[in-house]
């Protein structure tokens, strides 16, 4: 019996280390997106997020029980203030108050690094909400400058590549004319207050609308024969990067050659309407699969050979209430319950909430976390990255904390 558990706990010590040791170098980050009904506990994220070491998360809100419930993590947030804020935060008083009440209370704890103002507003087709836009920016960063967290915090908004009029050849690319009033003194500002320029890009989109023309491989980083630009004779051989690269040539069109681009949401989903060219399980494991792996190979875009890619992937978990196309509610990495939805190497475990277990596997539970948490410590050593907390139960997981996937393939 004892050498039996030995046998089985130096299993799960090989299993668990591979896991770790396998994804600890990926910066990628993720979007944590909850329009559904279905999601599990912030808590029991967290711990999910831990086991497979994404520090880096991108929130649509600045969802009190997320900031909380990831205090003391070790992840970075990107918080967001949606659009129908945007009137409001245009006046100074109400954006310090925001500040004080959403951003200041979880900051000791938690580590907020960004908040971006708006959502794709510029490719709606509100213009009184795009003035809000640079005014809002600026009034937030504002308030965080009087309450002294402005180097601490950053100001951005994320945009659709859809703000390019010409997006290829990349060193041809430039922002719609009509979008070059709000664009050119935003760029202005980024630039004062040093902070990214964030895109959301789905080639996936442009796969869809044209499959006839456009080369799957060349979308899904696969081997092709890709293309070049004529004017700066660069290889591309996918289509993020040769947006990515097309976004800085707009920007160096409007005089800026001293921002960052960032993407701040890519994915690809993994289940469509029949009309929907491309949306499959397949495609969906090689777009985020490759990408993970470019990723973590520290790639670069052509244009830009000294800054790594930044890219927070659309997004952790499918969501069932999302409106439109079911495409839509499948573009998760995971099913709410925790299971990866295709295999990319991000194994994790999500503590589960079950009703009753035997006194056995309460001990084998005791053994795997502990194992995790000597792993884990051993690997923080090696990799010498900023520390993690033990994972932790959640208060209302007080039964079972079952390791997801090790657990069920073992009892
Ligand atoms: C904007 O401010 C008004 C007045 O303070 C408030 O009633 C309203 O709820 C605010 N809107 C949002 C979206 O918070
Ligand atoms: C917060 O995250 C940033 C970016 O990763 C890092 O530089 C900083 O040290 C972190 N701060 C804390 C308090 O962990
Ligand atoms: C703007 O777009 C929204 C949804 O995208 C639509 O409901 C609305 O009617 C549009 N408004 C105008 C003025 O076109
Ligand atoms: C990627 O960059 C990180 C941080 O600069 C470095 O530690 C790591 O070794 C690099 N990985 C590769 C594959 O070059
Ligand atoms: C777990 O917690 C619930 C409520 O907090 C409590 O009623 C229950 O007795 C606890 N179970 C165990 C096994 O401690």
């Amino acid at each position: 019996m004892v050498a039996h558990h030995f046998l089985l706990l130096c299993f799960i010590f090989f299993c668990l280390s591979d896991v770790i040791l396998q994804i600890q170098s990926v910066g990628v980050g993720i979007n944590y997106g909850q329009i559904a009904n279905n999601l599990p506990s912030p808590s029991r994220v967290a711990v999910l997020l831990e086991s497979i070491s994404i520090s880096r998360v991108k929130l649509y809100d600045a969802d009190p029980n997320v900031l909380r419930d990831f205090s003391n993590k070790n992840v970075e947030f990107i918080i967001g203030l949606g659009n129908e804020y945007l009137l409001n935060m245009t006046d100074a008083v109400k954006a310090q108050a925001w500040i004080q009440q959403q951003v200041q209370p979880y900051i000791g704890q938690t580590n907020i690094t960004c908040i971006t103002v708006g959502n794709e507003v510029l490719t709606g087709n509100d213009t009184v909400l795009m003035s809000y836009l640079l005014p809002a920016m600026q009034s937030i960063y504002a308030a965080l400058s009087n309450l002294g967290l402005n180097k601490q915090v950053i100001v951005t908004s994320a945009h659709s590549v859809g703000i390019l009029a010409n997006s290829f050849p990349p060193s041809s690319g430039t922002f719609r004319s009509d979008l070059a009033q709000y664009i050119q003194p935003i760029l202005n500002f980024h630039s004062m207050i040093k902070s990214p320029f964030l895109i959301n890009a789905y080639p996936f989109f442009a796969y869809e609308d044209n499959p006839g023309q456009v080369s799957l491989e060349y979308v899904l980083f696969e081997p092709n024969p890709g293309t070049t630009d004529p004017n700066t004779n660069l290889h591309y051989d996918n289509m993020l990067y040769a947006q990515i690269d097309a976004v800085y040539s707009a920007i160096k069109a409007m005089g800026h050659t001293d921002i960052e681009v960032l993407i701040s949401e890519t994915g690809w989903p993994s289940k469509g309407d029949p009309d929907e060219a491309g949306a499959t399980l397949d495609n969906a494991r090689a777009y985020n699969g490759n990408l993970l792996e470019r990723i973590r190979k520290n790639e670069t875009t052509p244009g830009k050979p000294s800054v790594p890619i930044n890219v927070f992937v659309f997004a952790l978990f499918n969501e069932d209430l999302k409106p439109g196309p079911t495409s839509e509610r499948n573009y998760g990495l995971y099913y709410p319950n925790g299971t990866p939805v295709y295999n990319i190497g991000l194994e994790g475990y999500l503590p589960q909430l079950t009703s009753s277990s035997s006194a056995r596997s309460e001990i084998m539970d005791f053994f795997i976390l502990s194992l995790l948490n000597i792993i884990t410590v051993d690997t923080k050593r090696e990799e010498s990255t900023a520390s993690f907390s033990d994972p932790q139960v959640p208060e209302e997981d007080n039964t079972t904390t079952t390791l997801y996937a090790l657990h069920t393939s073992i009892f």
